[in-house]
């Protein structure tokens, strides 16, 4: 009797855990997503041995330096005490776990649109990896930057929180590169011009202005890019080689090989046609 019950018990208890794990995210996916997010770049020091994931890039913007925080699992140097909730938060709101604004040098503006699912499998991605004891450095910003309260009237005015919807009109291709381009991608953040305050201006989306660093960034909307065809496109995006024999500067060039030559051929064909399907805008005035 009691040996049936005990085996009761650990099918009952086995049978949760399954169900637990089935409704995990998916580690596999995570990875993908991740290379399609552009993680590892902001994440990892530039230098050879340098951990991957465990923090210290250096972000200069026109506010000061950032660096990429360690996001491996270590309890204390990583993230490894926060719940999938904590990170979820953080990705969609641009919340720490206690409540405290994140910066917009971390791109939540556009990992806002990535929907739970995708951020579920980003997670059990995270949790993967070794964790790593190296500190997080602090940023160095101007005064009055380095004020996280700041940043509430930052998003007040130009952060729209939540997930991707389907833009009306377009193919089912073109709607999956709009995804990609605006949520994981974060093409945006380097492409789409900005205010003084650093905000992007919403209707001048990747029509091109200033990236990190202060260097232009090309317009990418078809008033540029159309001279382009699609193989000339693909190119690029596969290995910086531009039509004319030039090579991508060192920040599109990264983007080229931690991004964009490692999306699938149907995800790469999704970017392609969403860029295509792009109102063509004027290139920003200098
Ligand atoms: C353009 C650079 C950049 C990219 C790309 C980027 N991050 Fe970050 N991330 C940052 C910065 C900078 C911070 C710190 C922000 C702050 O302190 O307010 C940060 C913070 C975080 C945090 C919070 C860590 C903590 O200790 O509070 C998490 C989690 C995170 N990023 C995950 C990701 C994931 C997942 C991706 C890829 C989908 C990603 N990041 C891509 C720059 C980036
Ligand atoms: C970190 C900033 C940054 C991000 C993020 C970024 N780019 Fe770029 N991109 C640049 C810069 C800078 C150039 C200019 C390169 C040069 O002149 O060699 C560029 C150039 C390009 C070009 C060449 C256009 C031309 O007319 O010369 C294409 C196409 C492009 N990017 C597509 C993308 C796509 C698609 C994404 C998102 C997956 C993306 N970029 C994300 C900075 C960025």
């Amino acid at each position: 009797m009691r040996q049936t019950l005990q085996s009761a018990a650990l099918t009952l208890l086995f049978g949760a855990w399954i169900a637990s794990a089935s409704a995990q995210g998916d580690a596999k996916r995570g990875q993908y997503l991740a290379k399609a997010g552009g993680c590892l770049a902001c994440h990892t020091e530039q230098q050879k041995d340098a951990v991957p994931f465990a923090g210290g890039r250096a972000l200069k913007t026109p506010f000061g330096t950032f660096y990429g925080p360690n996001i491996t699992p270590h309890p204390e140097a990583g993230i490894g005490r926060w719940t999938e909730a904590d990170f979820i938060r953080a990705m969609r709101l641009g919340e720490r776990p206690d409540g405290a604004n994140y910066f917009p040098a971390f791109p939540y503006p556009s990992f806002t649109r990535i929907p739970d699912a995708d951020l579920r499998d980003l997670w059990a991605y995270l949790r993967t990896l070794a964790p790593s004891s190296r500190a997080s450095r602090a940023h160095e910003l101007r005064f009055p930057f380095g004020w996280r309260l700041l940043v509430t009237g930052w998003k007040w005015f130009f952060f729209t929180p939540g997930p991707f919807v389907n833009v009306p009109g377009l193919t089912q291709i073109a709607n999956r590169g709009a995804y990609l381009v605006q949520a994981l991608g974060h093409c945006g953040e380097c492409h789409t011009p900005r205010n003084f305050l650093g905000g992007p201006k919403r209707d001048r989306f990747l029509a091109g202005g200033k990236g990190p660093d202060d260097k232009r960034t090309p317009n990418l909307t078809p008033t540029r890019l159309k001279k382009w065809s699609d193989e000339e496109l693909k190119e690029f995006l596969l290995t910086g080689a531009t039509p004319d024999g030039d090579a991508a500067n060192e920040t599109m060039d990264e983007v080229i090989r931690n991004t964009t030559s490692q999306l699938t051929p149907g995800d790469m064909a999704a970017v392609m046609a969403y860029l295509r399907s792009l109102p063509p805008l004027p290139d920003e005035p200098r």
